[in-house]
């Protein structure tokens, strides 16, 4: 079953797809940046980190600019459950609503753009079966949906907004990539090393398992901790060091591993790469307050 969904997600999001996105990424940061450069401040997060990838897969499945604040509703509905917020029958009454309008919504999307295929991920998702897997269905698409707004919005997000505290907490960091952008890449992976957005997930063992020294009966529920991980001495040495030349930074777990690993990964890397560069490259960036 999951395989059969990776087989037809996988061919959404290639790294060739991501880089014919670039230059509506590019768009839509100079569109943030230009929306608050005149005040010659901002709050990073609220005006930037979190719009850009909201922008760019509400652009991806048909919605335009102006629905952003709608689909942030429904994000923010979807995540309700994981987050705890589902306190009482009005609260879930709420979300319930808010998770009906955007599957309405989508369901009618899925409709018109059968008809019109254009070259985004919903007219990928929607194309015929590949290898002999049966397309999705609708209840399948609609679930998809879901786990693309909840598993690429604020993920990347956070990450836009951690790796960017990392450059002006190093400035020597911050120097070394303004003279050298080659090293984008690997600064992306090392704020995701450093400091991972998705810090940990529940697995369940479906068998009896030890591991390092510790026995694990089957149908334990455990929190796999990606960003412990990450900062594993015998992988990197001084792993508090923030250093964009590490030589194996792209090693983090930030993006899991197996047959869950993040199928947004090369759109979450060009992303955090497109974000950072205009603010690297500006003068003007000369300090940061930062809030809990
Ligand atoms: C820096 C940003 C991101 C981080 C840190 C991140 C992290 C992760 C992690 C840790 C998983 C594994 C979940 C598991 O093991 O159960 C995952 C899965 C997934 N991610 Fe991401 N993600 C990011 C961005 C994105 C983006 C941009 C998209 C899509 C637009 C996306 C879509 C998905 C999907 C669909 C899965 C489920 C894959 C599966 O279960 O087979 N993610 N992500």
């Amino acid at each position: 079953m999951h395989g059969r969904y990776r087989r037809l997600i996988n061919r959404t999001l290639t790294p060739s797809m991501v880089k014919v996105m670039i230059p509506s990424v590019t768009r839509i940061a100079d569109e943030l940046i230009d929306s608050f450069i005149d005040k010659g401040q901002c709050d990073f997060i609220e005006a930037f980190a979190f719009p850009l990838p909201g922008l760019v897969i509400a652009e991806q499945i048909g919605l335009d600019s102006g629905e952003i604040n709608t689909f942030k509703r429904w994000s923010d509905g979807m995540l309700a459950p994981a987050m705890g917020l589902l306190v009482d029958e009005a609260s879930a009454k709420h979300y319930a609503e808010v998770e009906a309008e955007a599957q309405h919504y989508l369901a009618n999307l899925f409709e018109e753009r059968r008809a019109n295929t254009s070259g985004d991920i919903l007219s990928a998702l929607l194309a015929d079966s590949v290898d002999g897997d049966e397309p999705f269905t609708m209840a399948e698409l609609q679930n998809l949906m879901d786990l693309l707004i909840t598993g690429g919005y604020t993920t990347t997000a956070d990450s836009i907004g951690n790796a960017m505290l990392l450059l002006l907490e190093n400035p020597d960091q911050m120097e070394l990539l303004r003279n050298d952008r080659s090293l984008l890449h690997n600064f992306a992976d090392e704020a995701l090393r450093h400091a991972s957005s998705v810090q940990g997930l529940f697995r369940r063992a479906t068998s009896d398992t030890e591991l390092s020294g510790a026995s694990i009966p089957a149908n334990s529920i455990l929190h796999t901790r990606y960003g412990s991980a990450n900062w594993d001495t015998t992988v990197s040495a001084e792993p508090e060091r923030f250093d964009i030349t590490r030589g194996n930074a792209s090693k983090h777990l930030s993006f899991s591993r197996g047959p869950h690993f993040c199928f947004g990964q090369p759109l979450a890397i060009q992303e955090m790469m497109t974000a950072s560069g205009p603010f690297i490259e500006s003068e003007r960036l000369t300090s940061i307050e930062t809030t809990d």
